[in-house]
């Protein structure tokens, strides 16, 4: 982890979003699914960072440039979308625990991913990294409505299938986007019932749970980033927690923001 301050080199804004592209010349090691919590220099409201996942890392020998893609949705995000180039935003990063690859990584498995809305923005990077491993993969992604569906350009540009979804039917299935997901995996019992896939997923936590229940249901190994509301970020405000399942039956809890934020899904205490 590391406590930096980066340059803004690029930032679109589009609807309501921002995509934000921050410079730094330190080098940058992270894992899909960490995230960084940021701040701009220049605002004290709010205090504290907000959390946003990694979207994108690219590197030269002279510098790291960090991507991400934000909802405005509150002050913190508010203060974001006012940032200009050559502001600084001050970033701890990397955080969390990211997506293990090793499993799908293995005897020609096919790795499904699941993104709805904003969560999208946590599994680009594993996209790429996936694509740089060989492994087949596939995108569900959902969104309320065309303007909804992030980073549809930059997971089509890495050559993957993607299935639409989006509640209005402007592009896509119309509804949810666990409806494609439901239907490909029926389509493809077989392999499903061969341990073929491994889910990996991000998206509102009714999204999670449907997820979750789907691929319980199929026995299908899904791990599932979780966006609890965090301060610290760093484990110790134990503000982030989440209920697990512990060995013996009862619920226990682990702070998201050191433990996760992706998890098993069948860790974890959907109730
Ligand atoms: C690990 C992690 C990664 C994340 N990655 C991204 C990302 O890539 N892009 C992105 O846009 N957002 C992401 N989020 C969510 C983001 O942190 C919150 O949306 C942000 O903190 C809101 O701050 P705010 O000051 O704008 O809103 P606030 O004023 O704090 O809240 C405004 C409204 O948003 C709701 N809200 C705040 N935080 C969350 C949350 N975590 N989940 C659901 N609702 C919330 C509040 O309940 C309130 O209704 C991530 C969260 C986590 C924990
Ligand atoms: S956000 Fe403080 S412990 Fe997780």
């Amino acid at each position: 982890m590391q406590d930096l301050t980066l340059t803004v080199t690029g930032h679109r804004l589009f609807g309501n979003y921002g995509h934000l592209t921050l410079m730094t010349e330190n080098r940058l090691r992270f894992a899909p699914g960490q995230f960084a919590m940021l701040r701009p220099v220049e605002s004290l409201d709010p205090l504290w960072r907000r959390a946003m996942a990694i979207y994108r890392v690219r590197t030269t020998a002279q510098a790291t440039s960090v991507e991400f893609i934000y909802q405005v949705l509150g002050r913190g995000t508010q203060a974001l979308r006012r940032l200009r180039p050559g502001d600084a935003v001050q970033a701890l990063l990397p955080l969390g625990c990211g997506f293990d690859t090793a499993p799908v990584a293995v005897g020609g498995r096919e790795a499904l991913l699941v993104a709805g809305g904003i969560g999208a923005a946590a599994l680009l990077a594993l996209a790429e990294q996936l694509k740089r491993e060989q492994v087949p993969t596939r995108l569900f992604l959902g969104g309320r409505s065309q303007a909804d569906l992030i980073g549809l350009n930059d997971f089509t540009a890495l050559g993957i299938s993607v299935h639409i979804a989006t509640d209005d039917g402007s592009q896509g299935v119309k509804g949810l986007v666990t409806v494609p997901f439901e239907r490909f995996l029926q389509d493809r019992a077989e392999e499903t019932r061969a341990g073929q896939f491994v889910v990996y997923a991000c998206g509102p936590p009714p999204m999670l749970a449907r997820v979750a229940a789907l691929t319980a249901q199929a026995c299908i190994l899904t791990y599932v980033s979780v966006e609890e509301r965090m301060a610290c970020g760093f484990g110790v405000c134990v503000g982030c927690v989440v209920a697990v399942k512990t060995h013996d039956g009862r619920c226990d809890y682990r702070r998201s923001c050191v433990e996760g934020p992706v998890f098993r899904a069948d860790e974890l205490d959907w109730r």
